[in-house]
């Protein structure tokens, strides 16, 4: 008897913007300096997108078309597509609309998930649902955000935290154990004023005096955060691995939500993890939101095998947080040129 389909990431890819801008950079910006910025965060500098012309579905196209290439599968062959994203081009039409067309996914239907730094998850968790069920067989996610567009780069607590990106992975059938296993998501509304942007939405419509009060930007209340999000993850993801009864020997790596390295470092302290298991590329990229954990999948594919098992963690905005236990599905970088299979 055949095992039931599981969703498998089959392929990813990533779009970083050219442009760096450095924390010796943003020391003559604002009253900070590279050893404060690196101590307590890990983030040596970020990609950023100044192109006023250039929105979050511009890296997303790039970043999916580079999944699909890397697989050899035609766009026209996707089902579903969804951009996870707490900055879309604009409100409506959804960022997948504008991914979906600039792709040219002629067969696939999509939306926007908005779940800031747990968008991800979030969407992974639901486009795994979409093919276990068995309605779709290709499912591109994509996790991009232009940070800059909501950054304040007068205010030091915020600007030096974030950068702009997009990742993919697609998400296609595998009847042989690979996959998604299993996933743990929470939301908790209660704080929601600790990390988040007040202005544009139907709260506070965008006016000259939420421009003043400086609305239309992010506002995180940093040390608060801190404290809920080294708990949040921490407990999330011991409970997949309880659950699942693994240890830290099994697990193959960590990916954790890029926020901080000194999250990152309690969580794997709390999974008994080797710190060579743990996926950290904060300092090159720091916070893209909901590109980190896929930009980490790109960055280390070459390192993953068939098997590997892997523990995806995340904290954001809402708050927001999760955990997804998955098997890898094939061995080291995507070459549609060497593997014929696809499509
Ligand atoms: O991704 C979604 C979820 N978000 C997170 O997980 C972020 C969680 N929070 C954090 O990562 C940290 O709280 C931050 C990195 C944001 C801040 O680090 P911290 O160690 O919590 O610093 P703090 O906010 O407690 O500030 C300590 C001091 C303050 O000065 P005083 O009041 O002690 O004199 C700040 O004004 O550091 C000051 N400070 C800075 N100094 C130099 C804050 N930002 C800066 C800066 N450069 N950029």
């Amino acid at each position: 008897m055949l095992s039931p389909a599981r969703a498998a990431i089959t392929s990813v890819g990533r779009f970083l913007p050219e442009e760096r801008l450095t924390n010796a950079q943003l020391s003559e910006m604002v009253d900070t300096n590279d050893e404060w910025i690196r101590t307590r965060t890990g983030i040596i500098e970020r990609r950023v997108m100044w192109d006023q012309d250039k929105a979050t579905s511009y890296m997303a196209v790039r970043a999916g078309a580079d999944a699909l290439s890397k697989r050899g599968l035609p766009a026209d062959q996707l089902d579903v597509i969804i951009v996870a994203t707490v900055t879309p081009d604009m409100f409506f039409p959804a960022t997948a609309c504008l991914v979906q067309a600039g792709l040219g996914a002629t067969g696939a239907w999509g939306f926007d998930l908005s779940a800031a730094c747990s968008g991800f998850v979030f969407a992974l968790n639901t486009g795994a649902s979409l093919i276990a069920g068995g309605a779709y067989k290709r499912v591109l996610i994509i996790g991009a955000d232009k940070m800059s567009s909501i950054t304040d780069y007068t205010d030091r607590k915020t600007c030096v935290l974030f950068g702009d990106a997009a990742a993919a992975v697609l998400l296609e059938a595998d009847t042989d154990g690979a996959g998604i296993v299993d996933s743990a998501l929470y939301c908790d509304g209660r704080n929601w004023e600790s990390l988040c942007m007040l202005g544009g939405g139907s709260l506070n419509p965008p006016t000259a005096r939420t421009v003043e009060d400086k609305m239309h930007y992010i506002h995180q209340e940093g040390r608060a955060v801190f404290k809920v999000a080294v708990r949040g993850m921490a407990d999330v993801a011991a409970e997949i691995m309880e659950r699942n009864s693994l240890t830290g020997e099994d697990v193959r790596f960590l990916v954790p939500h890029q926020a901080n390295k000194r999250i990152i470092d309690a969580v794997a302290r709390r999974m008994d993890l080797d710190p060579n298991r743990v996926m950290l590329n904060i300092e090159r990229y720091g916070n893209t939101t909901a590109a980190t954990i896929p930009l980490c999948l790109n960055d280390w594919e070459h390192q993953l095998r068939r098997g590997d098992k892997l523990i995806i963690a995340s904290f954001g905005g809402g708050f927001t947080w999760g955990a997804i236990y998955l098997k890898w599905a094939y061995d080291g970088v995507r070459d549609a040129r060497t593997d014929g299979e696809a499509a």
